[in-house]
């Protein structure tokens, strides 16, 4: 089968269309025809350079995760080819979305793609498969912090980080339990971060989101801008932080835990949520979580995606349509 593989650690000239085995499913598993795969920040964090170089923490990474010689893509939809035999809530033919088989998910962008048991779900009927790719990590990742922050009707929360993928679906979970949000995102997102919900939108860009005359009881930190004590400055006394981010991100927020039970770290995508496909499934077909999706690319300009996502701040997400 055809797919676009990351064939080793370097820059974007290493992301290749090959032939590759076709996966075959486990008893536990299912084989998709992959319509459409959403890029994550997996997808592009690993073409990052320092000082013009790919940092040695990538290689390590690379190595970890396996990711080598593996197609690209985590978040995907498609239709089921295969199921095995312990699969019995999907079937042959069905619309599906979720994740990607494995502990490091890779190997959506391809012709067929593996799904694990626990991370494939139907579809929801009122979303493409390009809008269902998108429904998948960044939602189980904004679902555990919320839960984790434990957001409850009437409570002020400040999503910082409001429009990238993750933040877009924390503002939604954040309004739907009832809260008043505050969203904190550049000037080219405001509108988006209004539209998916923020009843106030801070543009960092123009405002020291410290400078504000809210307090707040959660506030949500999707990514690792800022030293903890600007947050804490902006606290109720009572108030939670919670990280959810890359490693900067989570070592800040971690140092912060040991001296203030106001900071926690929520390990995004290694905390699961067992039900977070089901729940986005029926949250989508009651109107009550929209996708919001950035650009669609052709499988051939794959590389044009992730230079976007790596040059760009990219409003909401990026989707490949999976036609080879
Ligand atoms: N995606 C996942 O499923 C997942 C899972 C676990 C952990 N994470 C981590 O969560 C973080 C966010 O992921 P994501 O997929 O949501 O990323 P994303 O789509 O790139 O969104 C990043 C958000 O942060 C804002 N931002 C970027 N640079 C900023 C800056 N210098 N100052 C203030 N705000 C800034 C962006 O706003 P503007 O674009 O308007 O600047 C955007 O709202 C990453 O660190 C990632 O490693 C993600």
């Amino acid at each position: 089968m055809k797919a676009v593989v990351y064939t080793k650690t370097g820059g974007l000239e290493v992301v290749k269309q090959q032939s590759v085995e076709t996966p075959l499913p486990g008893d536990d598993q299912v084989l998709i025809e992959v319509k459409a795969c959403a890029l994550n920040v997996s997808d592009y964090q690993r073409f990052q350079t320092k000082n013009s170089k790919i940092p040695i923490s990538t290689s390590l990474t690379n190595k970890m995760m396996g990711y080598i010689g593996k197609p690209l893509g985590a978040e995907i939809s498609g239709i089921v080819v295969k199921a095995g035999r312990n699969v019995t809530h999907v079937k042959k033919g069905d619309a599906v979305f979720g994740k990607t088989a494995g502990s490091a998910p890779a190997g959506g962008l391809a012709e067929l793609a593996l799904m694990d048991k626990d991370r494939v779900c139907k579809k929801p009927e009122n979303f493409s498969f390009e809008e269902a790719a998108t429904v998948s990590i960044s939602f189980e990742t904004a679902l555990g912090a919320v839960r984790k922050a434990n957001i409850k009707s009437g409570q002020k929360v400040m999503i910082y980080g409001a429009s990238g993928g993750v933040g877009l679906y924390a503002v939604q979970l954040a309004k739907a339990a009832g809260a008043e949000v505050t969203g904190v995102c550049s000037t080219r997102n405001t509108e988006l971060a209004k539209t998916a919900g923020c009843d106030k939108v801070i543009d960092y860009k123009k405002q020291d989101f410290t400078q504000s005359d809210l307090k707040y009881d959660v506030i949500i930190g999707v990514n690792g801008c800022n030293p903890m004590k600007q947050y804490k400055s902006i606290m109720k006394e009572n108030g939670i932080f919670v990280g959810v981010g890359n490693m900067s991100q989570a070592m800040k927020a971690l140092m912060a835990s040991f001296t203030s039970r106001n900071f926690t770290y929520y390990a995004g995508a290694f905390t699961k949520q067992e039900d977070y496909l089901q729940y986005a499934k029926e949250l989508a077909e009651t109107g009550k979580l929209h996708t919001y999706i950035d650009k669609v690319y052709s499988v051939n300009e794959t590389v044009d995606a992730i230079q976007y996502l790596l040059t760009s701040h990219a409003s909401g997400k990026v989707v490949i349509k999976t036609e080879f």
